[in-house]
């Protein structure tokens, strides 16, 4: 049996830089785990069964239980797997909770069952169950590209607060990529900037977020929630990924208190996160 989390993420930056032949976008982004977790226990078994306190997927489509379905017909065995998942990051929510989930499947299945594939092989069946997927098998600090799949991993910025506030209600990725239009893509010049900082030993400054605008239009819950923030972070705030959690990045730990308890008054989940370490963990992409 293995114990092991799943750290969600947050999009210092993305830029989306085009409309993919495939249906996809291309895009550039600077990924960053926190600490907030999921939770898994994943051990051997007969067929493969998932246990979840969250109602946050039917069975079949819960991406944990994908990933181990797609490692197992990789490998072509008659392996089984059981899977405890304690959902604690929110669905839905633009923090990667699922793609987490799937890819430390994937890690932790590669062990269990000796499958003994490596970052390339991982990588393979990780961008086969979704764009984020292969980011997780890095960690840390990474700057991400193409539909996601491509991965260079970054060093840890120095230490960074950050308060995630979510709205309380999900969204769908894809209906955000379909609302954009050719005025919300940029070249991608202001995130590989934020990753060249952070290659030089800076801090994790933000960038920008071209979904930000068609996430807008789609959910004005969305935009009330980022105002609402703006207004209590003094700025430095941004949205996660296709949303709606909203991220402020005020800097020091007593701030991002107080910006949580104030969101929280305001009937908002919120939480103050940092950067989640890479030292001691298993990430096979992580060289
Ligand atoms: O890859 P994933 O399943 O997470 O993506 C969900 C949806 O988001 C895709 O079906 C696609 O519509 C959109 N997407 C995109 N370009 C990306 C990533 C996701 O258009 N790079």
């Amino acid at each position: 049996m293995l114990q092991i989390s799943a750290p969600a993420k947050i999009n210092l930056s993305l830029e989306v830089t085009g409309r993919r032949p495939d249906g996809f976008h291309d895009l550039v982004s600077v990924m960053q785990e926190v600490t907030l977790a999921d939770e898994l226990q994943i051990g051997t078994g007969h067929g493969l069964s998932l246990e979840t306190d969250s109602d946050h997927a039917p069975q079949d489509q819960d991406l944990a239980l994908r990933a181990a379905a797609a490692l197992r017909s990789q490998i072509g065995g008659t392996v089984g797997a059981t899977i405890q998942l304690r959902k604690r990051v929110p669905v839905g929510a633009g923090l990667g909770g699922g793609s987490s989930d799937a890819a430390a499947c994937l890690v932790a299945l590669n062990e269990l069952w000796k499958a003994d594939l490596g970052c390339t092989g991982l990588t393979k069946l990780a961008a086969g169950l979704g764009s984020d997927v292969p980011f997780f098998l890095t960690g840390g600090t990474a700057l991400t590209s193409g539909r996601g799949e491509r991965v260079v991993p970054l060093p840890e910025p120095r230490e960074s607060w950050y308060v995630l506030v979510n709205p309380g209600f999900h969204v769908s990725t894809r209906r955000v990529f379909e609302a954009l239009e050719s005025d919300d893509w940029t070249s991608g010049q202001e995130t590989l900037r934020l990753a060249g900082d952070i290659s030089r030993g800076g801090a994790a400054g933000i960038g920008v977020n071209n979904l930000q605008q068609a996430l807008f239009r789609l959910y004005p819950g969305a935009e009330t929630c980022f105002r609402s923030v703006e207004r209590l972070a003094s700025g430095r705030v941004f949205v996660s990924g296709s949303g709606p959690t909203v991220v402020a990045a005020p800097g020091d730990r007593g701030a991002a208190q107080q910006i949580a308890q104030a969101a929280a008054d305001l009937g908002y989940w919120a939480r103050v996160v940092r950067n989640y370490p890479t030292e001691g963990r298993q990430l096979p992409c992580r060289v």
